[in-house]
């Protein structure tokens, strides 16, 4: 459920106009829904009130300022990957006892300044990491709160640049192996072993891959006991799925209640680290048609939007639903939605059956507010999009559209 409707054919976020916010701050533009966001956060978070559990909500997925401090408000903690990560949380007002830090790369520097805050803890992902984090946090004074990230070989059945538990992958450490580092890491000076994790892949539409790496996590937890290595966190990453075409990936409270029902009777504080479904269908790109044109193969609309404003369908093939801004009955053709970026991948929708649109119209995609701004970027020298914020009839501007200037802004 999402906040973004047509009212007599005319595109709404919540009370205002998409047309009107258009005019106003120009295309390509993301619009997030404010009640959207708080409404995916609860579902979400409520879906496991059953268990002691803290929501991160993953920054990668939409890392802009205001939404980090929106959902921080709502009671998230974050789930973080980089030292820009960590600083846009701390600057957002995220409590740093709510944010653990994943990923395969944390440099020397970054780790200095994931200890100074004080974060929950680190979701390690290598034994050579370890050591790194202890060697910091021993020449720092202090004791660094660890889970290590076990990649328990499951197939999440999803794209393969965003499967990210199989033994294939570059993440975590396989579960043979993981004992061996957890008990390396008893006897760090300055480690704390204080959890398990796992993060399988994202845009996952079936809860099995979920159990199936859970039931391995359990497993393994027990072998903990017996070693003698007592945890307190469990962290199952993130990784449930949004519809963006016909997909029917199980509501939050089915996943949670699949996951309550095994973990209910532990002794542990389960950790979720979702992005895509707090972030996904709470935000819009809208784009305008520069030009159209039909060779005897297509028809093209030339919009102002492109992959370096939203990647997803050039890099992954990913489908989002496309329609006008305002509808007006027309017939409708076959088209290839195209920017005007020099490269045949950049597309937002091929093939795709909508209204035949003119020259200034305006087209909404869909399913945009994770991984949308976020991996966004300057080729073409591109100025990269405004980002508003939504709350019923209020409009925040959350990000600026970039000027050439700031385009320019770090070069010689
Ligand atoms: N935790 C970790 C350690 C992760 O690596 C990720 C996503 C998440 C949580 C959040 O997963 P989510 O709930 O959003 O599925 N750019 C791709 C998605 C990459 C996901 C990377 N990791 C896309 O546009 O589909």
């Amino acid at each position: 459920m999402h906040h973004f409707e047509y009212r007599d054919g005319s595109l709404f976020a919540e009370e205002v106009s998409a047309t009107k916010l258009a005019e106003e701050y120009g295309t390509p533009l993301y619009i997030y829904s404010a009640a959207t966001f708080r409404r995916h956060f609860q579902a979400f978070d409520s879906a496991f009130k059953g268990l002691d559990h803290l929501t991160c909500f993953s920054v990668k997925a939409n890392s802009n300022l205001s939404v980090l401090r929106m959902l921080g408000e709502e009671g998230a903690g974050m789930d973080i990957v980089s030292g820009g990560e960590l600083y846009r949380a701390l600057r957002a007002g995220i409590d740093p006892g709510k944010i653990v830090y994943s990923g395969v790369g944390k440099r020397e520097s970054e780790i200095r300044e994931a200890l100074e805050a004080r974060i929950l803890m680190f979701n390690i992902e290598s034994v050579a990491e370890l050591h790194k984090i202890n060697a910091v946090a021993e020449e720092m004074g202090t004791v660094a709160k660890v889970s290590f990230r076990i990649n328990p070989d499951v197939d999440a059945k999803t794209h393969p640049y965003i499967s990210t538990g199989m033994a294939k992958n570059k993440f975590g450490l396989d579960i043979e192996h993981s004992l061996e580092a957890y008990k390396q890491a008893v006897e760090l000076k300055n480690i704390d072993p204080v959890g398990m994790d796992c993060h399988i892949g994202s845009q996952l539409t079936s809860i099995d891959p979920f159990l199936e790496a859970l039931d391995k996590l359990l497993n393994f937890y027990e072998k903990l006991k017996d070693i003698g290595v007592d945890i307190k966190y469990l962290d199952l990453g993130g990784g449930l799925g949004i519809p963006y075409d016909e997909e029917e990936p199980p509501h939050p409270t089915e996943f949670g209640q699949a996951l309550v029902e095994k973990l209910k009777a532990l002794p542990l504080k389960i950790i979720l680290e979702p992005g895509r479904v707090i972030a996904g269908n709470a935000g819009i790109m809208i784009t305008e048609v520069v030009y159209t044109k039909s060779n005897p193969m297509k028809n093209f609309l030339i919009v102002d939007g492109a992959m370096n404003d939203l990647v997803r369908p050039s890099l992954y093939g990913s489908y989002h639903r496309i329609d006008e801004v305002e509808k007006n009955g027309r017939e409708t053709d076959i088209f290839d939605v195209v920017g005007p970026i020099c490269e045949s991948s950049d597309f937002l929708a091929r093939d795709r059956e909508l209204p035949k649109m003119e020259q200034g119209e305006r087209l909404v995609v869909f399913s945009a507010g994770a991984y949308g701004f976020t991996m966004a970027s300057n080729y073409n020298t591109r100025p990269r999009a405004c980002e508003l914020i939504v709350d019923g009839d209020k409009v925040l501007v959350a990000r600026k559209r970039e000027t050439y200037e700031d385009l320019i802004e770090n070069e010689i």
